[in-house]
């Protein structure tokens, strides 16, 4: 049996930074992201008899076949066995994979990866879960916001007081706002620091119990604003969230730095923009690029701005999307 999808990757509106239980992903408070459409991974998984194990390629621009070396490797197939125990299946796997997008920029790649490898096994093994249990197994894999990409649109992931009761749900469809997010490329190399890190020291920091008390409202006001395609409401909310989250990280034990000089540059050229009347509103993950939210109207303009911003390599160009989707061709 052969299956092949794709899974987008998210950006957080309300970061998940901090685990009551890292190895499964087990948030402190829920999080809140909007699916993105053309920065994707691509999945093909094929069956073969028990015994055989299991092979993990990453494919080239050419579809080559290439080693994605040990760390990699170990982290799919370890969400292979996790994903064999829970369908009760014997079957060897063999994995194919790529990106749409330059992988660990501060694009969560993880969360596209994971999603779409969930969902791929699940039907090669001809399995059909529900979507509460794909984004259970995908969070499950170590990368929690995997748990959101295996939905389209707005979405939340709660704290989930019990494990089983830990999986994202929709808000809203793509359709109801269609937001672009500029992505403003800085430093397209791999992150010094992993989001894992990041995580794990998150609670070290003296700021972390304010942040919990911080967030309830923060998420009141993201909601509000999807539900009312509110963007003088939203934009707020997620540059304080996005500032917030990065302090976490600055003052854990020990400290983590992910911004460069031209996230800086980006962040003051955004405010100038603003002040001209071109509405884009900032956020970050664990890196130093800058993804920037605004309406269609304002998205030649903003993105013309961004790209001759100084330390500005490149601006992706992505929009609200619908989720993952089955590929019309195998990638091996
Ligand atoms: C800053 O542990 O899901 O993006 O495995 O690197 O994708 P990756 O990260 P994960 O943490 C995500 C951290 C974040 C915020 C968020 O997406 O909620």
């Amino acid at each position: 049996m052969k299956a092949s999808f794709s899974a987008p990757s998210n950006i957080a509106f309300v970061k998940y930074w901090g685990a009551r239980d890292l190895a499964r992903a087990i948030p402190y408070h829920p999080s809140i992201s909007m699916t993105l459409s053309r920065c994707r991974s691509l999945c093909t998984v094929e069956t073969r008899p028990a015994g055989e194990g299991d092979e993990v390629w990453l494919v080239d621009e050419q579809g080559g076949l290439r080693d994605p070396g040990e760390a990699f490797v170990r982290r799919v197939r370890e969400h292979l066995d996790r994903l064999r125990r829970h369908f009760s299946a014997q079957e060897g796997l063999v994995v194919a994979t790529r990106n749409t997008f330059p992988s660990a920029a501060g694009i969560a790649s993880s969360a596209s990866g994971f999603a779409a490898l969930t969902i791929t096994v699940a039907a090669a093994l001809g399995r059909e879960p529900g979507i509460q249990e794909l984004s259970l197994l995908a969070r499950r894999s170590g990368s929690g916001s995997a748990a959101r990409s295996v939905l389209g649109g707005y979405v939340e992931w709660p704290r989930g007081e019990a494990e089983e009761e830990c999986f994202a749900f929709e808000l809203a469809r793509a359709r109801h706002w269609r937001l672009c997010d500029l992505v403003a490329i800085v430093q397209s190399g791999p992150k010094k620091v992993s989001s894992l890190d990041g995580h794990l020291g998150a609670a070290s920091s003296p700021h972390f119990a304010r942040r919990l008390e911080l967030i309830p409202d923060r998420l009141e006001r993201v909601r509000q604003a999807v539900r009312d395609r509110d963007l003088g409401t939203l934009g707020p909310v997620l540059e304080e969230e996005f500032v917030d989250m990065h302090c976490i990280a600055m003052s854990s034990r020990p400290p983590i730095f992910y911004w460069s000089p031209a996230t800086l540059a980006v962040l003051e050229r955004l405010r100038e923009l603003r002040a001209a009347g071109r509405e884009g509103w900032a956020t970050m993950d664990a890196g130093a690029n800058v993804h920037v939210i605004c309406r269609p109207a304002d998205e030649s303009d903003l993105a013309e701005a961004l790209a001759a911003t100084p330390g500005v390599e490149t601006v992706l160009r992505d929009y609200v999307g619908e989720g993952p989707q089955p590929l019309d061709e195998h990638l091996i």
